[in-house]
């Protein structure tokens, strides 16, 4: 059975053809862990932090084994999603294991284990200008795996998660529970997603299925920004695989924590400062809104602020009304969304050759629980701390995805550069940008924000930074069903 991973997926084709190449793209999901290739879609999960004792590996090996045979393959969440669409019948609990290269080493599986030296060292050992692990929480230090349980009803996420920790206690310390980490989706008043500072998120997602890049191009369009990559972007070979189509995923997690009240005071203390520099300019807009759709890229809404200079009504309630079929090719000076909005350091799209390579299926949800209404912009009643993002995001290759994007973008003050010789830097992303410690020499200088919309930008830099910080995190790989069942 030859798989072909230089393409997109039709695996509905996949499912009415009768060809040998059918067959092991079948024969590959019914092998590879779901939410890899489309997102899980349910709002509520448990991310379950875990450890083995070596000293019983046989034991710890059997309980990932019965925990496989509970896993949700690719094959079973893509038909279960499309019941839910046709019908409404809910797709129920999804499971799925990761396990990091410490846990393949503690369960006596190292000659299992995938190869990617960023996934070999972990995530501590990484130069990301993280706070020091002495900092992070202390279930993500010296993490085996990771066990993700998502319902659509927080009740059912509690006592799947339950019956799980129940057999991990079952075990008698030979796999013990470092960590319970719950994840809750929000959503703003037209429904849709939302990260804590207010934001709609998880618009932009590289697509490797073919129908979802079909349903992108007749609904939202791709004429200017095409979302669709290849299998191999984000699937790698699973070394303990039992089948010659045995697939799995790399996988990167981040605790995130948002300070959401000095995040929201930062943005009305940004308008201020661009307000106070323009106050001679007659035909100067207040900036208001656009403060914080500079620093993200897009307003609350989801609207691009290279596209609109205010938040633009949506068409209908639908995801699609949220434009992504946009570029930077009209905003080569970053008058509309500067160089350094988290959307456009994260994904420059046209602003840098094959940048769409470097992309993760990015599948974060928000944790913590808040107490005041996200939707309102009013800082006083925000959390400032105990709420954030779990950051979970799927490739082929941690250092030329998630390690590229974070080092040579996010915290590169360099990075866009205007074509200005010996013009200004344009800082670091404001969200998730972190500089190294200590402070670097010269001193950050911050961003440049635009003035006039489309016009002229701001002459005195404004540091807008340090509202996210990292509370720990690893690399895990996301093997295929057949090698967790194979444990026993
Ligand atoms: C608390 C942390 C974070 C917050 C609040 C946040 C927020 C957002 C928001 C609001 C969007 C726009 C919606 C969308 O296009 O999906 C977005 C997009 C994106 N984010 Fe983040 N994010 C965070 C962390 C990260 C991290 C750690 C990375 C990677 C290192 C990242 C990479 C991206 C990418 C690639 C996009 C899509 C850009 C595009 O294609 O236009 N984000 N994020």
């Amino acid at each position: 059975m030859t798989l072909h991973l230089a393409q997109t997926l039709a695996w509905k084709q996949s499912l009415a053809a009768t060809t040998a190449a059918a067959a092991a793209e079948l024969a590959m999901l019914d092998d590879l862990q779901g939410n890899i290739l489309k997102g899980h879609g349910r709002p509520h999960t448990s991310n379950l932090l875990v450890t083995f004792d070596a000293g019983r590996a046989a034991q710890a090996r059997r309980f990932l084994a019965s925990v496989g045979h509970d896993v949700t393959t690719a094959l079973d969440q893509l038909t279960g999603a499309e019941a839910h669409r046709l019908s409404g019948i809910d797709a129920g609990t999804f499971v799925t294991v990761l396990l990091s290269a410490a846990g393949y080493e503690a369960l006596g599986r190292s000659d299992a284990c995938p190869t990617n030296a960023a996934f070999k060292a972990g995530m501590a050992a990484r130069d990301l200008n993280d706070p020091p692990v002495a900092e992070w929480d202390e279930s993500f230090v010296g993490l085996h795996a990771m066990i993700l349980v998502a319902t659509s009803d927080a009740a059912w996420r509690d006592s799947a998660s339950a019956a799980i920790m129940a057999r991990i206690a079952a075990t008698g310390g030979a796999v013990r529970l470092a960590g319970r980490l719950d994840g809750n989706a929000m959503f703003n008043a037209d429904g849709r997603g939302i990260e804590h500072f207010g934001y709609v998120d998880g618009r932009s997602q590289p697509l490797p299925l073919k129908e979802d890049v079909d349903h992108e191009a007749s609904h939202a369009g791709t004429r200017l920004w095409d979302p669709a990559i290849f299998l191999d972007q984000l699937l790698v070979p699973c070394p303990g695989g039992r089948l010659a189509v045995s697939h799995g995923s790399y996988f990167v997690i981040r605790k995130l924590e948002q300070d959401v009240r000095a995040f929201k005071a930062r943005e009305i203390e940004l308008a201020q400062a661009l307000d106070a520099e323009a106050v001679e300019d007659p035909t100067h807009e207040p900036v208001g809104e656009r403060a914080g759709a500079s620093v993200v890229g897009r307003f609350e809404n989801g609207t691009p602020v290279t596209l609109d200079r205010r938040e633009a009504p949506l068409a209908s309630r639908s995801d699609d009304a949220v434009r992504n079929d946009f570029d930077y090719r009209d905003d080569k000076a970053g008058l509309r969304c500067p160089f350094a909005a988290h959307i456009r350091k994260a994904n420059p799209r046209s602003d840098v050759t094959g940048s769409k390579s470097h992309l993760m299926a990015r599948r974060g949800i928000p944790y913590g629980q808040r107490k005041d209404d996200a939707n309102d912009d009013a800082p006083a009643d925000k959390a400032a701390g105990g709420v954030g993002l779990i950051f979970m995001a799927y490739q082929a290759d941690i250092v030329n995805q998630f390690e590229f994007t974070q080092n040579k973008w996010v915290d590169n003050r360099q990075f866009a550069r205007p074509l200005v010789i010996g013009g200004p830097e344009t800082g670091i992303d404001p969200v998730i940008g972190q500089l190294p410690s200590p402070a670097p020499n010269p001193p950050a200088a911050g961003q440049l924000y635009p003035l006039e919309w489309d016009r002229r930008l701001s002459g005195t830099p404004f540091d807008f930074s340090g509202f996210v910080t990292m509370r720990g995190g690893e690399y895990l790989f996301a093997p295929s069903i057949s090698f967790l069942k194979s444990l026993s």
